[in-house]
Protein backbone atom coordinates (compact mmCIF):
# COMPACT_ATOMS: atom_id res chain seq x y z
CA UNK A 1 0.00 0.00 0.00
CA UNK A 2 1.64 3.41 -1.09
CA UNK A 3 0.13 6.78 0.10
CA UNK A 4 1.67 10.03 -1.44
CA UNK A 5 0.96 12.88 0.53
CA UNK A 6 0.68 16.47 -1.66
CA UNK A 7 1.42 19.34 0.73
CA UNK A 8 0.37 22.85 -0.18
CA UNK A 9 2.88 24.29 2.43
CA UNK A 10 6.57 24.53 2.09
CA UNK A 11 6.92 23.96 6.12
CA UNK A 12 7.98 20.26 6.80
CA UNK A 13 7.44 21.00 10.43
CA UNK A 14 4.31 23.23 10.11
CA UNK A 15 0.88 22.58 11.18
CA UNK A 16 -0.50 21.35 7.52
CA UNK A 17 2.32 18.68 8.08
CA UNK A 18 1.50 18.02 11.73
CA UNK A 19 -1.92 17.43 10.73
CA UNK A 20 -0.68 14.95 7.53
CA UNK A 21 2.11 13.40 9.59
CA UNK A 22 -1.33 11.83 11.99
CA UNK A 23 -2.49 10.29 8.80
CA UNK A 24 0.87 9.15 7.46
CA UNK A 25 2.11 7.81 11.19
CA UNK A 26 -1.50 5.50 11.11
CA UNK A 27 -0.93 4.44 7.89
CA UNK A 28 3.13 3.32 8.66
CA UNK A 29 1.37 1.68 11.63
CA UNK A 30 -0.34 -0.79 9.27
CA UNK A 31 2.84 -1.19 6.92
CA UNK A 32 1.83 1.61 4.09
CA UNK A 33 4.69 3.60 2.86
CA UNK A 34 4.57 7.01 2.65
CA UNK A 35 6.13 9.31 -0.09
CA UNK A 36 5.55 13.49 0.83
CA UNK A 37 5.60 15.72 -1.79
CA UNK A 38 5.92 19.84 -0.84
CA UNK A 39 4.97 21.98 -3.92
CA UNK A 40 6.01 25.29 -2.87
CA UNK A 41 9.53 23.73 -3.45
CA UNK A 42 8.63 22.42 -6.58
CA UNK A 43 9.26 24.55 -9.99
CA UNK A 44 5.24 24.71 -10.88
CA UNK A 45 3.96 27.24 -13.17
CA UNK A 46 0.31 28.12 -13.36
CA UNK A 47 -1.85 27.28 -16.75
CA UNK A 48 -1.18 29.16 -19.39
CA UNK A 49 -4.37 29.10 -21.03
CA UNK A 50 -2.10 28.26 -23.86
CA UNK A 51 -5.22 28.60 -26.77
CA UNK A 52 -7.80 31.45 -27.42
CA UNK A 53 -10.25 29.62 -26.29
CA UNK A 54 -8.77 28.73 -22.89
CA UNK A 55 -7.71 24.62 -23.66
CA UNK A 56 -4.62 23.36 -24.74
CA UNK A 57 -3.09 19.56 -25.43
CA UNK A 58 -4.76 18.67 -21.77
CA UNK A 59 -8.01 18.63 -23.54
CA UNK A 60 -6.65 16.68 -27.05
CA UNK A 61 -3.62 14.35 -25.11
CA UNK A 62 -4.32 14.28 -21.39
CA UNK A 63 -1.26 15.98 -20.43
CA UNK A 64 0.58 19.27 -19.68
CA UNK A 65 2.42 21.19 -22.14
CA UNK A 66 4.75 22.67 -19.28
CA UNK A 67 7.76 20.96 -19.19
CA UNK A 68 8.00 21.56 -15.19
CA UNK A 69 7.88 18.95 -12.37
CA UNK A 70 3.99 18.97 -12.72
CA UNK A 71 3.85 15.55 -14.61
CA UNK A 72 6.75 13.80 -11.75
CA UNK A 73 4.63 14.70 -9.55
CA UNK A 74 1.35 13.13 -11.55
CA UNK A 75 3.06 10.18 -12.11
CA UNK A 76 3.78 9.77 -8.03
CA UNK A 77 -0.17 10.56 -7.66
CA UNK A 78 -0.52 7.68 -10.26
CA UNK A 79 1.79 5.30 -9.09
CA UNK A 80 0.08 5.50 -5.48
CA UNK A 81 -3.13 3.42 -4.08
CA UNK A 82 -4.41 6.85 -1.84
CA UNK A 83 -3.50 10.05 -2.15
CA UNK A 84 -3.70 12.78 0.73
CA UNK A 85 -3.60 16.51 0.17
CA UNK A 86 -2.94 18.86 2.72
CA UNK A 87 -3.32 22.40 2.52
CA UNK A 88 -2.80 25.67 4.46
CA UNK A 89 -5.77 27.40 4.49
CA UNK A 90 -5.07 30.81 2.91
CA UNK A 91 -8.00 33.39 2.73
CA UNK A 92 -10.57 30.38 3.57
CA UNK A 93 -9.00 28.88 0.45
CA UNK A 94 -6.55 26.58 -1.04
CA UNK A 95 -2.79 27.58 -0.83
CA UNK A 96 -1.49 29.29 -4.12
CA UNK A 97 0.98 26.42 -5.18
CA UNK A 98 -2.06 23.21 -4.17
CA UNK A 99 -4.21 25.64 -6.30
CA UNK A 100 -1.61 26.00 -9.17
CA UNK A 101 -1.35 22.27 -9.00
CA UNK A 102 -4.87 21.22 -9.21
CA UNK A 103 -6.03 23.79 -11.64
CA UNK A 104 -3.73 22.32 -13.96
CA UNK A 105 -4.45 18.89 -12.85
CA UNK A 106 -8.24 19.19 -13.36
CA UNK A 107 -7.73 20.17 -17.06
CA UNK A 108 -5.26 17.40 -18.18
CA UNK A 109 -8.13 14.71 -16.11
CA UNK A 110 -10.78 16.14 -18.10
CA UNK A 111 -9.19 13.50 -21.35
CA UNK A 112 -9.31 9.73 -20.69
CA UNK A 113 -5.61 9.17 -20.39
CA UNK A 114 -4.51 11.87 -18.26
CA UNK A 115 -7.75 10.61 -16.01
CA UNK A 116 -6.34 6.92 -16.13
CA UNK A 117 -4.29 6.46 -13.00
CA UNK A 118 -6.21 9.31 -11.27
CA UNK A 119 -10.32 7.61 -11.57
CA UNK A 120 -11.54 6.12 -8.19
CA UNK A 121 -8.28 6.66 -6.67
CA UNK A 122 -9.15 7.06 -3.13
CA UNK A 123 -8.43 10.34 -1.92
CA UNK A 124 -8.29 12.16 1.36
CA UNK A 125 -8.06 16.23 2.06
CA UNK A 126 -6.85 18.47 5.07
CA UNK A 127 -7.51 22.48 5.90
CA UNK A 128 -5.46 23.60 8.27
CA UNK A 129 -6.62 27.30 9.40
CA UNK A 130 -3.71 28.30 11.20
CA UNK A 131 -3.84 31.79 11.99
CA UNK A 132 -7.43 33.15 13.41
CA UNK A 133 -8.92 29.56 12.30
CA UNK A 134 -11.13 30.55 9.90
CA UNK A 135 -11.41 29.44 6.33
CA UNK A 136 -10.81 25.57 6.80
CA UNK A 137 -14.43 24.56 5.99
CA UNK A 138 -14.70 26.62 2.93
CA UNK A 139 -11.17 25.60 2.01
CA UNK A 140 -12.22 22.01 2.41
CA UNK A 141 -15.28 22.46 0.04
CA UNK A 142 -12.64 24.14 -2.73
CA UNK A 143 -10.28 21.36 -2.01
CA UNK A 144 -13.02 18.41 -2.21
CA UNK A 145 -14.88 19.90 -5.18
CA UNK A 146 -11.96 20.05 -7.33
CA UNK A 147 -10.51 16.82 -6.61
CA UNK A 148 -13.89 15.71 -7.45
CA UNK A 149 -13.55 17.45 -10.67
CA UNK A 150 -10.30 15.36 -11.30
CA UNK A 151 -12.06 12.04 -11.06
CA UNK A 152 -10.84 11.28 -7.17
CA UNK A 153 -12.98 9.03 -4.98
CA UNK A 154 -13.09 11.52 -2.27
CA UNK A 155 -13.40 9.29 1.13
CA UNK A 156 -12.75 12.01 3.82
CA UNK A 157 -12.13 15.79 4.44
CA UNK A 158 -10.65 17.28 7.58
CA UNK A 159 -11.25 20.54 8.39
CA UNK A 160 -8.88 21.39 11.07
CA UNK A 161 -7.66 24.75 13.18
CA UNK A 162 -4.95 25.65 15.13
CA UNK A 163 -7.29 25.58 18.17
CA UNK A 164 -8.02 22.07 17.58
CA UNK A 165 -5.37 21.04 15.89
CA UNK A 166 -4.00 18.51 19.08
CA UNK A 167 -7.46 17.53 19.72
CA UNK A 168 -7.42 16.09 15.50
CA UNK A 169 -4.81 14.77 15.55
CA UNK A 170 -6.16 10.82 16.94
CA UNK A 171 -9.10 11.12 14.54
CA UNK A 172 -6.63 11.43 11.90
CA UNK A 173 -4.22 8.96 12.94
CA UNK A 174 -7.59 6.69 13.12
CA UNK A 175 -8.22 7.70 9.45
CA UNK A 176 -4.85 6.60 8.36
CA UNK A 177 -4.91 3.47 9.92
CA UNK A 178 -8.10 3.00 8.07
CA UNK A 179 -6.72 3.48 4.53
CA UNK A 180 -4.10 1.06 5.06
CA UNK A 181 -6.51 -1.85 5.74
CA UNK A 182 -7.79 -1.04 2.05
CA UNK A 183 -11.37 -0.51 2.99
CA UNK A 184 -14.03 -0.30 0.10
CA UNK A 185 -14.69 2.79 -0.26
CA UNK A 186 -17.62 2.16 -2.62
C1 LIG B 1 -1.60 34.51 2.74
C2 LIG B 1 -2.10 33.84 3.99
C3 LIG B 1 -3.46 33.82 4.24
C4 LIG B 1 -3.95 33.18 5.39
N1 LIG B 1 -5.30 33.10 5.60
C5 LIG B 1 -5.76 32.45 6.71
C6 LIG B 1 -7.17 32.25 6.95
O1 LIG B 1 -8.01 32.62 6.14
N2 LIG B 1 -7.54 31.62 8.08
C7 LIG B 1 -6.64 31.17 9.00
O2 LIG B 1 -7.03 30.63 10.03
N3 LIG B 1 -5.32 31.30 8.80
C8 LIG B 1 -4.86 31.92 7.68
N4 LIG B 1 -3.52 32.00 7.45
C9 LIG B 1 -2.61 31.28 8.35
C10 LIG B 1 -2.32 29.90 7.76
O3 LIG B 1 -3.49 29.11 7.72
C11 LIG B 1 -1.27 29.22 8.61
O4 LIG B 1 -0.10 29.97 8.51
C12 LIG B 1 -1.06 27.82 8.13
O5 LIG B 1 -2.13 26.97 8.39
C13 LIG B 1 0.12 27.24 8.82
O6 LIG B 1 0.41 26.04 8.15
P1 LIG B 1 1.94 25.67 7.96
O7 LIG B 1 2.52 25.64 9.34
O8 LIG B 1 1.89 24.36 7.30
O9 LIG B 1 2.55 26.74 7.10
C14 LIG B 1 -3.03 32.62 6.32
C15 LIG B 1 -1.66 32.67 6.05
C16 LIG B 1 -1.20 33.26 4.90
C17 LIG B 1 0.30 33.25 4.62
Amino acid sequence: MKIVMVSGSRNPEGQTARAANAILDGATNFGAVCERIFLPVHNLERCRQCEDNGWGICRTEGRCIIDDDFAGIVTLLKEADVAVFATPVYYSDLSESMRAFTDRLRRMCSHADGRSGIEDKPAVGICVAGGGGVGSLNCCVSLDKVLNTCGFDVVDMFPVRKQNLKAKLNQLRLAGAWLANKPKTK
